[in-house]
């Protein structure tokens, strides 16, 4: 949510900062700018709209090394010219671009309107240029004026700051929001993520709540509460380089085909051939615990689902909570051991990390699931198992869902030591393959519908997980109302609004619920409702619309779920919407 970009002594200027800001649009794309120093002199542009538009509003070169650039997620204050980042404070004394939301902005603002600072736009960002402006105008000193300043400000942030004209260093703080420091060969940067600096930085610095400071040519320097803090160098995946599209029109499509790939490097990074590679230190808690409580949101929540499906089939007691609502109910196990798994392809959603620091309060373990190495979330748990699915662009997750719910099916097996899962999966992807090899026959259903209004998706067990995972996808990128129901809930409800026509797509995977879920079908038939069936060869009858072959049940969520993504994929083609970047949604979510 919201992309930030900043460098010192950077020869190429432009070019990172326009090419860091593509590489982060995919986090928040209402619009962009940036500015830098050039003949002792600020210049900002920005613009309302992607990152190309920037570009062409920047086509002359550029005679400055230091500078910020943002991608804005609105928050506060619509997507306008005003709105934009970087922001400059009242006395033009600094100029900075910002990721979170500030929750006391108001109060902050009248009393600053009280003391003679007026205002140009509607975002909480200003609040902060002009909170440490108005600090510095008494201290005269930068940091303790950002010192100052975190005090004063409650909510979260990052940062990037220039001080008037100052060339030599660039400003940050951190809070809640993610941000990270690249140390290149004579340049430093920062990024709200490693993406942009992963060609030209050969390693990091994960900054900690609180902290701010700042980078020059050769130094960093990092203070909390005024006193200097000592950091350590981590490093990031070399799988970040890989963002071509390879010549796929779209990022979803080339991710959904990734899918394969990614299940085996899974198995590679957590089998050695003889037995599982996870920590057994990890792997005793687990054992050891009475009950394996998830907490994730939207796509991770589904992968969460079936987690806990998995787990209480290894006799576990499992629960899965929704993060933003168990950050306001917390709810801990009263008797015995309850371990935490924390579920996030990003590493970084807001909601999640609350949780997480109230599960750290209460003294739990904790086991992050995440897609992103130095994530916060990875960060801040007891274990962390990487997802190895190679960066996801597209905002609609896809290649993370699958490797979440592959990564707890072999987190489960290997708790009880069933090395055998290993040939199913492996197996599995042979189905997988003959998803992709289908995909012509579901991008004619996707032609069926595409101008539906509103479209249903029925399941039972398993595949009731991932009909609310189809559901998902289909909504957050064609904009079809679209809602998942168990199958036998249909007559309780849902199906006054199945009328002719409604498109109603039901999955089938395990023989016991074969009948029950074809009569629903029936159910929907006789209100012509129109139904598409995916199914299992076993379970197949003449008529069905997508049949694969049998498949290890447990393992079926990861095939069937990829027929829903083509589907969904298909139809915002059809619809003609721009598929990587749905409407109103980002893919990091780092504010509450
Ligand atoms: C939908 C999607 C979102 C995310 C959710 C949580 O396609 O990607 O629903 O799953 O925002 O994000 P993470 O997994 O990064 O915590």
């Amino acid at each position: 949510m919201c992309g930030i970009v900043g460098a010192v002594n950077c020869k190429n200027l432009k070019s990172f900062l326009l090419k860091g800001l593509k590489s982060l649009d995919y986090r928040g794309y209402d619009s962009a700018g940036v500015a830098y120093i050039e003949n002792d002199v600020i210049n900002m542009h920005r613009v309302v709209g992607r990152v190309e538009l920037l570009e062409n509003e920047l086509s002359g070169p550029i005679n400055s090394r230091i500078g910020i650039g943002h991608t804005r997620w609105a928050t506060h204050g619509e997507p306008l010219i005003k709105n934009c980042h970087p922001q400059k404070s009242f006395h033009e004394t600094f100029t900075l671009v910002h990721n979170g939301v500030i929750e006391n902005y108001l109060e902050l603002k009248r009393d600053l309107i009280k003391k003679g600072y007026a205002f140009t736009s509607d975002t909480d960002t200003e609040v902060i240029a002009n909170v440490i402006d108005k600090e510095y105008e008494n201290t005269h000193d930068v940091l303790l004026s950002i010192n100052n300043a975190l005090k004063i400000i409650d909510g979260s942030l990052a940062i990037a700051m220039i001080f008037k004209n100052d060339k030599e260093h660039l400003y940050f703080a951190k809070r809640k929001s993610p941000l990270l420091i690249g140390i290149g060969t004579d340049t430093n940067y920062l990024a709200s993520d490693a993406l942009p600096m992963i060609k030209v930085a050969h390693k990091f610095i994960d900054l900690s709540d609180d902290q701010y400071g700042y980078i020059s040519k050769d130094d960093v320097k990092i203070f909390k509460d005024q006193k200097e803090c000592a950091y350590k160098y981590t490093t990031r995946n070399a799988e970040l380089l890989n963002i071509d599209l390879n010549g796929y029109p779209h990022y979803m499509l080339k991710e959904i085909e990734e899918i394969p790939a990614c299940m085996s490097r899974l198995i590679d990074n957590y089998y050695d051939g003889k037995e599982f590679k996870f920590s057994k230190e990890m792997l005793k808690a687990f054992k050891d615990a009475d009950t394996i409580s998830f907490i994730a949101c939207g796509t991770s929540y589904h992968a969460s689902l079936i987690g806990k499906y998995y787990f209480e089939k290894i006799n576990k007691r499992a629960n899965v909570y929704i993060a933003s609502e168990w950050a306001y109910f917390p709810k801990f196990e009263s008797k015995g051991k309850e371990v935490f798994v924390m579920v996030s392809q990003s590493g970084e959603t807001a909601d999640v990390i609350s949780c997480m620091k109230l599960i750290k309060k209460h003294g739990n373990d904790t086991l992050t699931i995440t897609n992103t190495k130095g994530s916060t979330l990875e960060r801040d748990a007891t274990y962390s198992c990487l997802l190895y699915a190679g960066v996801e662009i597209a905002v609609a997750s896809t290649k993370a869902y699958n490797a979440q719910v592959a990564l707890l099916y072999l987190l489960t097996n290997a708790i009880v030591e069933n090395t055998s899962s290993i040939g199913l999966l492996k197996n599995n992807n042979i189905v997988l393959k003959q998803v992709i090899s289908m995909k012509k026959d579901i991008k004619k259903i996707a032609n069926k519908i595409k101008d539906s209004s509103h479209a249903f998706f029925l399941g039972r067990g398993l595949d009731y997980y991932v009909a609310l995972e189809g559901s998902l996808k289909l909504k957050e990128i064609t904009y079809i109302h679209s809602e998942a129901f168990p199958g036998g809930e249909l007559k309780h409800g849902p199906l006054a609004l199945v009328e002719k026509g409604t498109p109603v797509f039901g999955f089938i995977t395990n023989k016991c619920i074969e009948a029950a879920i074809r009569g629903n079908f029936s159910e929907v038939k006789a209100r012509k409702g129109t139904v598409y069936s995916f199914v299992t060869k076993e379970n197949a009858k003449k008529g069905d619309d997508i049949v694969i072959d049998d498949l290890d049940v447990d393992l079926a969520p990861l095939a069937i779920v990829m027929i829903a993504q083509y589907l969904a994929y298909y139809t915002a083609l059809a619809r003609n919407n721009d598929i990587d970047k749905p409407r109103n949604l980002a893919k990091s979510v780092t504010v509450e």
